[in-house]
């Protein structure tokens, strides 16, 4: 009788190992473990073994059958954590990984940057100023007094009368002047804003102001410096063009044109059939100015100028909207 007890033990043991779902577990209890299982059976023939062996021969019995029972528990266990995992109700973590949405920056602040860099490299510092400005620094310290007929040039917002929305940077030029002695190397980067909106004007545009003071700056310099970022942003040798123009607080003044970036000076729809193109306004500082500043003229000259970067964005990509930037369309800006 022992040796049967523990040759079932032995066979039972091995049955439980090979048990690999839960079918098999479930006819693994039923054969060993059920009420009319092998382990059941052979307790009930103890009945029938003599007395002086009945008590270590039923001790035996329940201790193979805690043990059976224990195993059978514990592969229960395992049969259940390793269907879940191949359930569809829980990550399969052999998956490659869900990609997440990122986003990038706007076309007007990856050409601000770049705009930036290139100014940066040729030794500007970089000063941002408010865009709700006094009209003292947006006009009068400009040389743009009340009433006078260039303010026409500008279709300002006004908050109050001597509050407004800045129409342009140059009044970097005047604040940073106003605090610190030449010599001088800044760009003054941000947000513009005129009462202005159709295919090329929208209320609100970036400009980057840039200006160079120190003793004996010239015209040759600011033509230097402008050939260098113009080739740089446009990747390539672009012809440049100086119109002279007029700003209050710049003379003599100029605008600058590039050749047409669409049909390379040949005239198109883009450039009106001229070949050319309007990229930003610039000038040598007016003595007038200096002395709103408190610098003397007789020592100190300067250039300034100040470029849409809309502008060059939409040459640089060949857009005809302005409008688009600011329709936040993903179908458009992710292009960029
Ligand atoms: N502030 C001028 C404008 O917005 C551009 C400019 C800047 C012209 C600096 C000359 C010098 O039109």
């Amino acid at each position: 009788m022992e040796q049967e007890l523990e040759k079932l033990n032995h066979e039972a043991v091995e049955a439980l190992d090979n048990v690999c779902n839960h079918d098999q577990l479930e006819a693994f209890r039923i054969k060993y473990l059920g009420r009319n299982g092998q382990l059941n059976s052979a307790m009930r023939r103890l009945g029938s073994v003599g007395k002086q062996d009945r008590p270590r021969l039923g001790k035996l019995a329940n201790t193979i059958k805690t043990s059976l029972e224990d195993a059978f528990v514990n592969k229960q266990h395992v049969i259940l954590t390793t269907a879940a995992s191949t359930d569809s109700t829980t990550p399969d973590l052999s998956m490659p990984g869900r990609r997440a949405a990122y986003g990038k920056l706007h076309p007007i602040t990856q050409i601000m940057e770049e705009v930036c860099s290139i100014f940066a490299n040729m030794g500007f510092s970089i000063a941002e100023g408010p865009d709700i400005e006094l009209d003292y620094y947006n006009f009068e310290a400009l040389n743009i007094p009340a009433h006078h007929p260039a303010r026409d040039m500008h279709d300002t917002f006004y908050i109050s009368d001597s509050v407004l929305l800045r129409t342009h940077t140059s009044p970097m030029q005047a604040r940073v002047m106003e605090a610190q002695q030449p010599p001088l190397r800044l760009i003054a980067p941000g947000k513009v804003y005129r009462c202005d909106s159709d295919i090329t004007h929208t209320p609100m545009f970036h400009q980057v102001e840039g200006f160079l003071v120190d003793t004996k700056v010239s015209f040759a310099d600011l033509k230097g410096v402008l050939s260098v970022f113009t080739q740089k942003i446009f990747e390539k040798d672009i012809p440049l063009r100086f119109r002279p123009s007029f700003f209050p607080f710049t003379e003599p003044s100029a605008e600058v044109d590039i050749a047409c970036v669409i049909c390379g000076g040949d005239g198109c729809r883009v450039c009106k059939k001229t070949g050319w193109l309007e990229i930003l306004g610039a000038g040598m500082i007016d003595p007038e100015v200096f002395k709103m500043v408190g610098y003397d003229p007789e020592i100190y000259s300067g250039f300034a100028f100040g470029l849409g970067v809309e502008r060059i964005a939409m040459l640089k990509y060949g857009i005809d909207d302005i409008r688009l930037y600011y329709e936040n369309d993903l179908r458009f800006l992710s292009q960029f």
